[in-house]
C-alpha cells in the first residue's frame, strides 16, 4: 500500500480508512503508544499497538531513533494531544537503532551538543522546524522576485577577481601546495594552475550581477558565498547564502523600498505558511528567554516581533543623523559601549546598530549615506564629496541583515575611486567596461539568508540555521 505523509494523515478525517505511515520513532510509551515523525510536519502521529498482538522481540526493536513502517485504521484519538491515531495491524522495522548508542534521547539537548551531532540533529523538533522554515523562505524569495519580473542569474562561485573587497577569500587551486611551481623570482607560478591564474571562492555575486542587470533590467542571485574572516560570532559563517537583487534604473530610495517590501513579504509568508513550526519556535524562544537575566530579555515574543515588522514602517535615517543620536546616547555618555562614538566617520559596531534598533527607535532601521571611506569602491558618490549612497538594513536581535547601495555609474568617478583605493584596475576591466557601453543608474543589495532565518525562527546562533555550518576550525561533516 502507498505511504501517506504524516502531515496529510493528521489533517484527514477518520472514516474507517486504512493508512500507512513511515518515519522515525520519537518515543514508545507503555509498550503501546508509538510517536512517529516523518519530517513532513513538526507533529507526530500516534500509532497504537494493542497489547499482546505483536511479538516481544519485534516490540523491543521499537526504540527512539529507529525507522518503522506502520499500517492500520485511522481512528479518532481518545487521548489528548492529537485528533487522530493509527490502530496498528502491520508493523515493520525498516532500520534498527541501538538505544544505547543513539545520541538523541527523548529529552531536551543543548544546541551546543546538537551541533556536534549535525548529521542527526535534524531529527529534533527544533532543527527540523528551522529547516522547514528555511525551505519556505527560499521558496518565497524566488516567488517574490518571479512575481515582479526579476530574472534569476547564477553568478560564478569560482572567481578570478578579489575586487569587491567584501572579505578575505578562500583560494581555489589544483597546484601541489607542498611543492608548487615557481617563476624566476620565486613566486608561486599560477600560470601552471588549473585556470592559469589565481582564483578564489566568491564573496558576492554582485559585480557579475550588475553586468546582467544592465541587460535584463531586474535580476537577482541566490547562492553560496564564502568569507575567510576569523569571526567566531553568532552572526558570522565562513560559508553563507546571499540573495542579491540588482536593478537598472533604481536609485537609493527605490532600493530601500524594495528591501522593505522583500523583508515584509518574507515575514508575512512565514506567518501564513509555517504556522505549526513558528508556534513551536515561539515557545522554544520563550523558554530560552526565561533563562536570561531580566534586562537582557526581549520585550516581544517571536511571533510579536514578526508581526511588528510587517505592521511598521522601517525608520530611515542617514549615517550622520545616527552618529548624532549615538554620540548623545546614554551608553555612550556613560561609557557603556565597548567602542565609544566620538567622531563622524567611524564605522558602526553591532552594539551601536542594536542600540538604534532595539532601544532608540524600537523598530527596523535603514541607515543610508555612509562616509565613503568605510564603504566599498563601487558605491555612488554623493554631491557632498564625503558620503556614498550606501544603505544597511538593521533588524532587532540581528543587527545588519541587508547591505547595499546605489552603484557608481559614472566611468570617471568610478575609476578615480579604484585608484584612490589601490584596487587592481586590470582585474576590473570588465566591470569598468559596463560604464563605457550604455551605463545606467542602478542599485542593489545583499540579504544574508541565514540572518533572515535567525530573525524568522528566533534562533540566536547562526550555526543552528544552516545544515552544516562552516566556521573557523570547523568543517566536520
Ligand atoms: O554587507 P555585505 O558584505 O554586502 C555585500 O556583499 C554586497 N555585495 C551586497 C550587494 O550590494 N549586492 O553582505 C550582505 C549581507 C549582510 O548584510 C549580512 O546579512 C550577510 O550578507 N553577511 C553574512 N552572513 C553570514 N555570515 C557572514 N560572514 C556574513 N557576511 C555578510
Ligand atoms: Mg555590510
Amino acid at each position: 500500500m502507498q505511504r501517506t505523509k504524516i502531515k496529510e494523515i493528521l489533517s484527514s478525517a477518520p472514516q474507517g480508512q486504512t493508512v500507512k505511515a513511515q518515519g522515525w520513532v520519537r518515543t514508545f510509551r507503555n509498550n503501546q503508544f508509538i510517536a512517529i515523525n516523518d519530517g513532513s510536519t513538526i507533529n507526530n502521529i500516534q500509532a497504537v499497538v494493542a497489547l499482546n498482538t505483536f511479538d516481544d522481540t519485534l516490540l523491543k526493536r521499537i526504540t527512539t531513533g529507529a525507522c518503522i513502517s506502520v499500517e492500520g485504521e485511522l481512528i479518532a484519538s481518545v487521548g489528548k494531544g492529537q485528533a487522530v491515531e493509527i490502530k496498528v495491524n502491520q508493523l515493520t522495522v525498516l532500520g534498527d537503532s541501538d538505544p544505547e548508542e543513539f545520541p538523541l534521547q527523548p529529552k531536551k539537548h543543548s544546541l551546543e551538543f546538537l551541533r556536534e551531532k549535525a548529521h542527526l540533529r535534524v531529527r529534533t523538533n527544533t532543527i527540523s522546524a528551522v529547516m522547514r522554515v528555511r525551505h519556505a523562505m527560499a521558496f518565497a524569495i524566488h516567488h517574490f522576485f518571479n512575481e515582479r519580473g526579476f530574472t534569476y542569474v547564477h553568478t560564478p562561485i569560482i572567481t578570478g577577481s578579489d575586487a569587491e573587497g567584501a572579505g578575505d577569500m578562500f583560494r581555489v587551486t589544483t597546484l601541489n601546495i607542498n611543492n608548487p611551481p615557481r617563476d624566476e623570482s620565486g613566486h608561486v607560478d599560477h600560470k601552471e594552475d588549473f585556470f592559469g591564474r589565481e582564483t578564489n571562492l566568491t564573496v558576492s555575486g554582485q559585480l557579475e550581477g550588475e553586468t546582467y542587470a544592465l541587460a535584463l533590467g531586474d535580476i537577482y542571485t541566490f547562492g553560496p558565498t564564502f568569507r575567510a574572516e576569523n569571526s567566531n560570532t553568532t552572526r558570522h559563517l565562513a560559508e553563507f547564502w546571499m540573495i542579491e537583487p540588482e536593478m537598472a534604473f533604481y536609485d537609493i530610495t527605490d532600493n530601500m523600498q524594495l528591501a522593505t517590501d522583500l523583508l515584509q513579504y518574507l515575514v508575512r509568508y512565514a506567518l501564513d505558511h509555517c504556522k505549526d513550526d513558528l508556534e513551536f519556535l515561539n515557545k522554544r524562544a520563550h523558554e530560552e528567554e526565561a533563562t536570561k537575566p531580566q534586562e537582557q530579555r526581549s520585550e516581544l515574543s517571536l511571533l510579536e516581533r514578526l508581526r511588528f515588522v510587517i505592521e511598521n514602517d522601517f525608520q530611515r535615517l542617514t549615517y550622520t543623523e545616527a552618529i548624532d543620536i549615538l554620540r548623545n546616547s546614554n551608553p555612550n555618555k556613560k561609557k557603556k559601549f565597548h567602542y565609544l562614538v566620538d567622531q563622524w566617520g567611524v564605522d558602526l559596531q553591532s552594539e551601536h546598530e542594536r542600540y538604534l534598533v532595539e532601544k532608540h527607535f524600537k523598530k527596523p532601521v535603514i541607515l543610508y549615506d555612509y562616509p565613503k571611506d568605510i564603504k566599498a569602491f563601487y558605491m555612488r558618490q554623493n554631491d557632498d564629496g564625503k558620503t556614498v549612497a550606501a544603505m544597511d538594513v538593521l533588524f532587532p536581535g540581528i543587527g545588519e541583515i541587508i547591505g547595499g547601495s546605489q552603484r557608481e555609474e559614472r566611468y570617471d568617478q568610478l575609476l578615480k575611486r579604484v585608484h584612490e583605493m589601490n584596487l587592481p584596475e586590470k582585474d576590473l576591466w570588465w566591470y569598468l567596461d559596463l560604464r563605457k557601453f550604455g551605463s545606467a543608474p542602478h542599485a542593489g543589495f545583499g540579504l544574508g539568508f541565514e540572518r533572515l532565518i535567525l530573525f524568522v525562527t528566533g534562533m540566536t546562533n547562526i550555526r543552528d540555521v544552516i545544515p552544516y555550518p562552516r566556521f573557523p576550525k570547523s568543517a566536520e561533516f
